[in-house]
């Protein structure tokens, strides 16, 4: 069944009841300063990293589960409720939450009393804004206590969890009038607090949790909402919080609003304290949360606010719009996908309702696929995102496996070599030249490992990438694998038996022979960009050496890399073949058939359709394609992680979401658009909204995985949000499904889609000009274009010009 529904005119979607199958969210803030927020206002905010700088606590994978967050009660006379329904999951008379593009609005009411809560982050600042409306409904006075709600993290969220020996003794506090400041650890070593603060005055507040709630209550048992009065309580130590008390006359009719200000604020070490004098006292300096707060502390100014965070998202989403009779395709392709890639840009795999924000940092593989959706929607951030990551890898071409985002420094607790890594960085690299043109980015001089000394330009960092997989070839000429390689849990020189030991950077059996199909595969996908690149800044020399080591990889997967019907998947330590239809479990895996045929092996022989086809009788199920099969049954030393999982579950044959659209856009190579298609659509959430008891996670964004058909779930979703499935999904229907793809010298038009979809049309905003392009379809094809018209003219080709001049173009495609 379904728990809501897309508004497109709006963007949002519409979730109608509370109860969702899973807390369905959405992401507020679109710079540095994040917010999770959930359809029961649940979640918690951070400025710039999730775990070091975290604003309020949330308590993952707590009873009942989505702990925390910002909460309101309301007390009508004796009746206590919680209008959001968590946490005291009040009955309601009306429910509604509005997910939207960085904001969310939650709609309820009960006996009466209507509610209405307006929650974003406004742009360039670091603060959320939660706009609360409270209507009396009945045709009698009210007389309404409001109590606001939230515990403060003391900044270390990891921390935060587990020292308490410590943190029981050093939360402080400090109250001015409406304004609750949150200052534990300002008197030593920290610069910045909290504030959280209402715009009206108040009849009292709360800083100590114990007080608030009583020592053996719930968040759904206050006792001070229902005593009705607050106790004006400072926390010293144990567990600060911010309880605002507003008591308020509401006639039969009437409104009030209320700015609610959640905020961030920093001050420079020398200017910490109000006056020198008071350092000693204690007293905060609050010109930055005075200057904050001014700004926001009227409806009307909060209203601005939310509306030039609309303009920044229309804008933005104008820069790629689909029209189609697949109204889900559509929305899907044209806002929320495009709204996920924003996300996992941002987030990276930090902070989700599956990510807990201290654990992973930024993936050097993760974070240059994130790009490949997001570089169209704001190239200046990729440009600089690439240099960051690029600035973390070593000499020799490899790479830290993650980086810190606050220090930016790679990561040494996971280390390198995941030999796939490097030449991600070639793909990021070459996905924002075709977007932008900007080749000046290989000129920009970057450290290697943050080192100044050691730094060169781009453009060495991407031949060093490239040289990395010639120079750690094994035995079949194919490229080692060394920890893993895209699929992080194929571990083939790992051989671990100690438990809790990580499967990742654990190596008991350097083999130094165990090689990956996939790596080569990549490598010959991505090779073309690298020998284009060489050429565009003059370096023939390196082309040439570069085309003759692709096909020398080339040959190597054709002698050793083909199975009979499909791709093999590597050769493990002791050089015996995995993926292979002489394996017993894990005979065959779907990432080296991908990405051997977006690559275009085997095109000309027919290979290429006999791997697909083998992908979709051994692989494709209702609900996507599995990663390998049959799973594996038991624990294999030899392959690390993938055999960890009970079989159906994450690597070990889930629907790893992340490669379906490989085999989508592999399908497109061949030309069958009704089988890209149907790909595409089985892992798309939209198509799944009715089967949301099933599926689980929110309709409108991606999951990492789906449960295979091994699993006792079979079809429930889990990990979603943070998930290279995001752009992935992104290049493969706007790209290569719907077919508008840049490419070095201009816009390449090349639609496949299935023989029934008769026209649409798409506008996609490059280089400085909008292009708006028809296709028709008439003819009823799944490839092909017959005839391009380029303002009104003929246009010989395929490759749309660079117009660069900030007019609309008018592009008419008539496939055939
Ligand atoms: C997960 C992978 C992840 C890896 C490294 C595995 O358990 O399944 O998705 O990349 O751990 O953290
Ligand atoms: C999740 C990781 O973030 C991604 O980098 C990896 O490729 C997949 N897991 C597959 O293991």
């Amino acid at each position: 069944m379904q728990y809501g529904y897309f508004d497109d005119e709006m963007r949002e979607y519409v979730i109608t009841r509370p109860d969702t199958p899973y807390p369905w969210i959405n992401y507020l803030g679109c710079d540095e300063f994040y917010g999770l927020f959930s359809n029961t206002s649940g979640g918690y905010c951070f400025y710039r990293d999730a775990r070091m700088l975290r604003l309020i606590r949330y308590r993952y994978n707590n009873v009942p589960t989505d702990s925390g967050g910002r909460y309101f009660y309301l007390k009508d006379g004796d009746d206590v409720w919680t209008p959001t329904w968590k946490p005291m999951k009040s009955k309601l008379d009306r429910y509604e939450c509005r997910h939207g593009m960085g904001y969310s609005r939650i709609s309820s009411a009960r006996n009466g009393l209507a509610y209405s809560q307006t929650s974003f982050i406004p742009l360039g600042d670091k603060c959320e804004i939660h706009k609360i409306t409270l209507t009396n409904e009945s045709n009698a006075d009210k007389n309404i206590d409001m109590f606001s709600f939230i515990e403060f993290c003391l900044w270390n969220a990891n921390d935060d969890m587990t020292n308490f020996q410590r943190n029981f003794s050093i939360g402080e506090v400090e109250v001015e009038g409406s304004r609750i400041y949150h200052k534990t650890e300002y008197r030593e070593r920290r610069n910045h607090y909290a504030v959280w603060a209402v715009n009206v005055p108040v009849a009292g507040f709360d800083t100590d949790r114990q007080t608030f709630l009583g020592l053996y209550n719930g968040f759904d048992e206050p006792q001070v909402v229902f005593k009705g009065e607050a106790d004006n309580s400072i926390a010293s130590g144990w567990s600060p919080i911010g309880s605002h008390h507003i008591k308020t006359k509401l006639s039969a009719g009437e409104s009030q609003t209320f700015v609610f200000v959640l905020g961030y604020c920093e001050n420079p070490e020398d200017d910490k304290w109000e006056n020198a004098q008071q350092a000693a006292s204690g007293i905060i300096n609050k010109k930055p949360a005075n200057a904050m707060l001014e700004k926001y502390s009227t409806a009307e100014a909060a209203d601005k606010a939310l509306a030039a965070l609309n303009d920044y998202w229309k804008n933005l989403l104008g820069r790629f719009t689909v029209e189609a009779e697949d109204k889900k395709m559509a929305r899907m392709a044209g806002v929320w996908n495009q709204y996920q890639c924003m996300v996992t840009f941002n987030m990276s795999r930090s902070a989700s309702y599956f990510e807990s924000g201290i654990g992973r940092g930024m993936g050097f593989r993760d974070s240059n696929q994130d790009l490949l959706g997001f570089v169209h929607l704001v190239p200046e951030r990729a440009r600089a995102r690439i240099l960051d990551i690029a600035a973390t890898q070593f000499p020799d071409g490899s790479a830290y496996h993650q980086y810190q985002p606050l220090t930016k420094r790679g990561n040494n607790e996971v280390g390198s070599g995941f030999n796939d890594d490097p030449l991600w960085l070639i793909f990021g690299v070459a996905a924002y030249i075709k977007e932008t043109g900007d080749y000046s980015i290989l000129d920009e001089k970057v450290p290697f490992d943050n080192d100044e000394t050691l730094a060169d330009t781009l453009f060495v960092h991407l031949q060093r990438s490239f040289n990395y997989t010639l120079n750690n070839k094994g035995p079949h000429g194919l490229p080692l694998i060394g920890r893993a390689d895209w699929n992080d849990c194929l571990n083939l020189n790992c051989f671990s038996k100690t438990p809790g030991e990580s499967f990742q950077t654990t190596a008991n059996f350097e083999s130094g022979i165990a090689e990956s199909v996939m790596i080569a595969a990549m490598f010959v996908f991505v090779g073309p960009d690298y020998v284009e690149l060489c050429r565009r800044v003059g370096r023939n020399d390196k082309a040439e050496l570069a085309e003759k080591a692709i096909a020398a990889m080339v040959e190597a997967i054709n002698l050793h890399g083909w199975d009979g019907n499909w791709f093999l998947r590597a050769y493990d330590a002791h050089g015996k073949k995995i993926g292979s239809k002489e394996c017993e479990d894990g005979k065959i895996f779907i990432e080296s058939n991908g990405f051997a045929v977006m690559a275009g092996i085997g095109l000309e022989d027919g290979r290429a359709q006999k791997a697909l086809d083998s992908v979709k009788e051994h692989l494709d199920t209702p609900y996507g394609i599995v990663l390998l099969q049959p799973a594996y049954k038991e624990y294999h030393l030899e392959l690390g992680e993938v055999s960890s999982y009970p079989p159906g579950y994450k690597e070990n044959a889930g629907i790893f979401c992340h490669n379906n659209p490989w085999i989508t856009i592999a399908e497109t190579m061949l030309g069958r658009g009704t089988r890209a298609f149907e790909t595409y659509t089985k892992i798309c959430p939209a198509y799944r909204e009715d089967d949301s008891d099933l599926r689980r996670m929110e309709p409108y964004v991606y999951a990492q995985m789906v449960a295979g058909k091994d699993a006792e779930r079979f079809g429930e979703a889990k990990n979603s949000w943070l998930t290279g499935t995001a752009a992935w999904t992104f290049v493969s229907i706007s790209h290569f499904i719907l077919g508008v793809r840049p490419v070095y010298d201009g816009l390449l038009i090349d639609p496949c889609i299935p023989a029934n979809m008769k026209s649409y049309s798409v506008t996609r905003h490059f280089r400085g000009a909008d292009y708006h392009i028809t296709v028709d379809n008439g003819a009823g094809v799944e490839k092909g274009v017959k005839s391009i018209t380029l303002d009104g003219k003929p246009f010989e080709g395929k490759v749309l010009p660079v117009f660069g001049d900030g007019k609309v173009h008018q592009v008419v495609v008539v496939m055939g």
